[in-house]
């Protein structure tokens, strides 16, 4: 059995799709949904689903050793980012080496960095008057939007698509390929 932990702090659609795609899957467990805003929709998905959730604080993250812990205990082998606005703090990263990773609405290393999220993304994007955009996974170091790219997928951008279109197109990538490229990496641990 491998048991996952969703970090997520918005809506949690990516949670959810992910939750989906395991559901039937006995060999792997999502194990625990943690989130930094008490009141993120992710949270409810986690109660709709009978997961452990846990919303955390800036201190308990950065200035301890809980987290950490708490994943140990839960016999935590892989962390998916979902939305997580929060650095990841380095005592993290050294107890989940490649072991964690993230999503992110956009061609990395293009609109990448801090405060670079959500819309945010889809209204650079539309600005710079791209004709494409896509998703990247990637694992997760000490800066935003750095680490290791795993996978990316891309999608056209018409001339008369808003933010709000291009967050659709980016949307139905992430939906599609995440749960899978999860899938993908839990066996090469598991395999290792
Ligand atoms: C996703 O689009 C994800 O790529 C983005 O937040 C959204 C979360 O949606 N993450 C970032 O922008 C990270 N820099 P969700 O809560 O519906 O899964």
């Amino acid at each position: 059995m491998q048991k996952i932990a969703i970090f997520a702090s918005g809506t949690g659609t990516n949670a959810s799709k992910i939750i989906e795609h395991f559901a039937s899957n006995e060999e792997v467990e999502i194990a625990l949904i943690l989130s930094n805003r008490p009141k993120a929709y992710v949270l409810k998905v986690a109660e709709n689903n009978n997961i452990p959730a846990k919303v955390i604080n800036r201190s308990e993250f950065y200035d301890s050793n809980d987290i950490v812990e708490e994943l140990e205990n839960s016999e935590i082998d892989f962390i998916v980012l979902a939305g997580f606005l929060w650095l990841i703090p380095s005592s993290l990263i050294n107890s989940y080496p490649n072991k964690i990773i993230n999503i992110h609405p956009a061609l990395l290393p293009k609109y990448g960095g801090k405060g670079m999220y959500g819309r945010f993304v889809h209204e650079a994007v539309f600005n710079a008057k791209e004709t494409e955009s896509g998703i990247t996974i990637h694992f997760v170091n000490e800066e935003y939007d750095e680490g290791k790219i795993v996978f990316q997928a891309h999608c056209l951008i018409d001339p008369s698509d808003g933010p709000k279109e291009i967050g659709k197109k980016i949307q139905e990538l992430e939906h599609k390929y995440y749960p899978i490229i999860v899938e993908k990496l839990l066996r090469r641990i598991s395999i290792n």
